[in-house]
């Protein structure tokens, strides 16, 4: 795994979005995979202003987020399909219909992750990106998931429970349940950019990059990737 470590976090998000560009400059229909949380909405920004001041089209670009909280619906504003369209879709030229998420107010669970799981395979990502989370998650991947989980539903970990529920007015209103894409879909990426800032993600940048790889630690699946680059500022990085 590449690691870069940037100063700050306005430089971490302006580096992933250097190659965020380059992967859309040199394919017009690439395919996006995208992550949610506060740590891409840096480089989010940086793709909006190059759209209004430089032009840059996503008319063909497709894109396939992460994950959803179950029970919600796309229109409710802690969705994730919703944080998409507020931080990014709705400010770019691209094409809703070429936007894919889970539809967290499925029915069906079984029926939407193999809805997703089929999407998924006939849209293969030039590159993803990722955050992670302080217990070591990625996406909706807790601790324990296996390395060859495809999209499944999940039961949300206490400390991710916690964590999120900065964005909700109260804890009780955190869904208690998700889907997500699987780590295999995940690893089936081309290339991976995976961002963290802050002294909160020390340990699980630590597990990542250093530790053993292990579904105790569900991001270090990520040492076995081919092309994964880790962009995170010092504090981040202070355990490496
Ligand atoms: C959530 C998301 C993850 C994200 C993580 C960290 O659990 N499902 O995709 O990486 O939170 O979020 P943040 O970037 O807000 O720290």
């Amino acid at each position: 795994m590449k690691v870069i470590i940037a100063k700050d976090y306005d430089d971490m998000s302006e580096k992933a979005f250097g190659i965020m560009l380059e992967t859309v400059k040199s394919n017009p229909n690439a395919v996006l995979g995208l992550a949610t949380g506060s740590t891409p909405i840096g480089l989010y920004r940086n793709m909006v202003r190059d759209h209004r001041e430089n032009g840059t089209s996503y008319k063909n670009i497709r894109t396939v987020n992460l994950d959803e909280y179950a029970g919600l619906e796309g229109t409710h504003p802690q969705s994730y399909a919703c944080f998409m369209r507020k931080n990014l879709f709705d400010q770019l030229d691209i094409q809703e219909k070429n936007t894919n998420i889970e539809n967290g107010a499925a029915k069906d669970a079984d029926a939407e992750c193999a809805r997703y799981n089929a999407l998924l395979e006939e849209m293969p990502r030039d590159i993803q990106i990722l955050g992670i989370g302080s217990n070591g998650h990625i996406a909706f991947n807790e601790p324990g998931t296996p390395f060859g989980s495809t999209t499944h539903t999940v039961r949300l970990a206490e400390s991710t429970i916690k964590d999120n529920s900065r964005l909700f007015d109260s804890i009780d209103e955190v869904p208690r349940a998700a889907f997500t894409m699987g780590l295999k879909n995940i690893m089936q990426s081309k290339k991976i950019v995976i961002l963290a800032n802050g002294a909160n993600k020390a340990n699980a940048v630590y597990g990542l990059v250093k530790g053993e790889v292990t579904e105790r630690v569900p991001a270090s699946v990520l040492q076995l990737h081919p092309d994964c680059v880790l962009i995170c500022d010092e504090a981040a990085a202070s355990r490496l």
